[in-house]
């Protein structure tokens, strides 16, 4: 197969990158390692930042999504039964986020890009990346049974944490930098009216718990739990009363109702500080991981698909690698400001601590002073709905 740009993944990141890329004009074609049903049904976070969705509606990808997807004007924070609510549009001029699962995303990406003839092999896993320092970089890959080539240009790692991507990066051309945090969290979806319209970050001295929703009929909550939790450890009995216990506020109520998807995600922060190297460019999971605190994981992985577009195409319409040099130093700007914001939404509303500790008055005194602080509340909701881009076209 010869392309212009070789992506391995169809997830968020190498999806949009595609479609982007087809806008102006750019040939891509895409491999990914699993199935359809496979990627069309992995449970991941919901949440998209304002850049995402106007990405999505720019490149008239968003009709699901305008339709099915709510968008949210504000976020409830608790801390040991009290609750406060920052609203984001106010403090933001205008930005919001919007809840619509990940997989849907993938799903109306994946229908899109088919439906323009684009090339997309499933179960076809990425065996060796070969000559990344030289014009004519090639994916080998399986499919069938059978071996392939991708001959292009260049190649767009968008494999994920686990993806060959990375490996096939030079030891010695990037740092490492990673955290493991000491908790994980329960995910559930469950078949219930979501008990709030907007979403619920809590505090308790029994441990962190998230309300967050997929639509009308959907509940999407989480619970924070040891590491070396299991699934089986938690009937559903015992999982809603621990939710209602942590996300209680006084004259609220949580709605209970049959458990139809539950796991177990562990937390890390991890990022390389170089994420090219050759022709071989590194988007999404493949290059940083943030604990889901605040839901960046896709939506920073669409910001660095923004960064590689720009670079394409300065490459194709003016023949320069110049904003391509530049990937990595500008799209890690904004991983390393989403790290912060998603370790600071991870210690302050996580129990690492004893309750009652210093470290525990330091998360209490943040807590409060969101409320005394319009200054502070702006920090976190500018954060939280996504710095905007200078442009993007
Ligand atoms: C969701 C997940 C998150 O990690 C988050 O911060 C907000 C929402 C979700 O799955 O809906």
């Amino acid at each position: 197969i010869k392309t212009q740009v070789g992506i391995i993944g169809a997830g968020p990141a190498g999806l949009t990158l595609a479609h982007w890329l087809k806008k102006h004009g750019i040939e891509a074609v895409i491999i990914e390692h699993r199935s359809r049903e496979y990627i069309q049904g992995r449970v991941r976070a919901g949440l998209l930042e304002q850049n995402t969705v106007d990405i999505l509606k720019k490149l008239g990808l968003a009709d699901r999504l305008v339709k099915e997807g709510q968008e949210h004007h504000g976020v409830y924070l608790n801390f040991d039964g009290k609750r406060v609510r920052v609203p984001f549009g106010q403090l933001t001029g205008g930005r919001n986020i919007t809840i619509y699962g990940q997989q849907e995303v993938v799903k109306d990406l994946t229908e899109a890009w088919l439906a323009q003839s684009g090339q997309l092999l499933f179960e076809a896993p990425a065996l060796e990346l070969e000559g990344i320092e030289t014009d004519s970089p090639k994916i080998h890959f399986e499919h069938n049974g059978e071996k392939g080539i991708v001959e292009c240009d260049f190649i767009a790692a968008c494999d994920g944490f686990h993806g060959l991507g990375r490996k096939s990066m030079p030891k010695d051309a990037y740092k490492e930098y990673s955290v493991t945090y000491p908790f994980s969290w329960l995910g559930i979806l469950a078949h219930v009216a979501p008990s709030s319209e907007e979403l619920i970050y809590a505090y308790h001295e029994r441990g962190f718990a998230l309300h967050s929703l997929r639509s009308e009929k959907v509940s999407r909550l989480y619970i924070q739990v040891e590491n070396d939790d299991h699934v089986d450890n938690w009937s559903d009995e015992q999982i809603w009363e621990e939710l209602s216990v942590r996300l209680g506020t006084e004259g609220w109520k949580l709605n209970s109702g049959p458990i139809f998807e539950r796991s177990i995600t562990p937390m890390r922060s991890y990022f390389i500080d170089n994420m090219q190297h050759g022709r071989l460019f590194l988007a999404g999971d493949a290059a940083h991981i943030v604990p889901p605190t605040g839901g960046k994981g896709l939506n920073l992985a669409v910001a660095d698909v923004k960064h590689l577009v720009d670079g394409f195409r300065d490459f194709y319409e003016k023949a320069s690698m110049q904003v391509l040099d530049n990937y990595s130093t500008i799209a890690l700007k904004r991983i390393w400001r989403a790290q912060d914001f998603s370790n600071f939404m991870t210690t302050l509303f996580h129990k690492q601590y004893e309750h009652g500790s210093f470290h525990y008055q330091l998360q209490k005194a943040k807590f409060d002073y969101i409320q005394l602080s319009e200054a502070y509340a702006t920090t976190i909701a500018e954060n939280y709905v996504g710095l905007p881009f200078e442009s993007f076209d």
